[in-house]
């Protein structure tokens, strides 16, 4: 039987390395843990929710897709349920970005280089982009991709060697600009716009720090985007 995965929890999946002991927290249907576990790519998968009612929906899906054996299921607030020592894989998709920052930030133990982390944020990508470099978290690689009419970004991250992000890189990693994306073109568009309707909306309020901010990440990105253009036209 095919499991109905959506593109964006693909993308989240081809990031997982082979062989590899999961935590999905904010598991909801428990598609993603039961994708890896039919695909050879997890061994086991600790699927973890806030709410007992989509935790309930995981459970009787990993039973009628046949991998309930490799999986733990918890009703729980981030990873407060998970013990470090049986997972070296987290994925947190489908969220706010400042609501996964404050997830890794509730469980000091990740901050370990040996945890693969695999963020997926739905919005406030920035303020996740910032928590993981003020925290000490080196992105390692971020990927596009297009579901149901929207552009979604997934974070391959790891503690260790991160480093605070100017304001332009909160909105467009180093990684992902140099990651030869088809999407980041279309990446760029939406970002440069949603900047700039940020900006001017500031502009009339008159918050001089907030619109420092807004305007150096615009400038930055505007940067960007003329490097990219003349090395992908030149
Ligand atoms: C929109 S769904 C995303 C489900 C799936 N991860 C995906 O990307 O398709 C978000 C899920 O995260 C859960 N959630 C939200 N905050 C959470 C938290 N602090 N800890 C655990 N789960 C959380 C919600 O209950 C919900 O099931």
């Amino acid at each position: 039987m095919k499991i109905p995965i959506s593109q964006r929890l693909l993308c989240c999946a081809a990031q997982v390395p082979v062989g590899a002991r999961v935590a999905d927290i904010g598991c909801d249907h428990g598609y993603l843990g039961i994708y890896l576990l039919q695909n050879g790519l997890a061994t086991r998968v600790t699927a973890s929710d806030l709410r007992e009612k989509p935790l309930e929906k995981a459970r009787e899906n990993a039973r009628r897709f046949g991998v309930a054996a490799f999986m733990e299921f918890a009703v729980a607030d981030g990873l407060a349920a998970v013990a470090p020592e049986t997972v070296d894989t987290i994925v947190v998709a489908g969220m706010g970005g400042d609501n996964i920052a404050a997830i890794l930030d509730a469980a000091p133990w990740v901050r370990d280089p040996r945890y693969t982390l695999i963020l997926q944020p739905q919005t406030s990508g920035n303020d996740l982009r910032r928590y993981l470099g003020e925290a000490g978290f080196a992105i390692e690689a971020e990927r596009l991709v297009r579901d149901g009419g929207f552009l979604y970004f997934t974070i391959l991250a790891r503690f260790g060697g991160g480093r605070p992000l100017t304001p332009g890189e909160q909105y467009l990693s180093p990684q992902l600009l140099h990651s030869g994306d088809p999407l980041l073109g279309a990446y760029f568009d939406r970002v440069l716009a949603a900047l700039a309707r940020t900006v001017a909306g500031i502009s009339a309020g008159g918050d001089f720090e907030k619109l420092s901010y807004y305007q150096r990440a615009l400038d930055e990105v505007r940067e960007m985007r003329n490097q990219y253009d003349s090395s992908n036209h030149p």
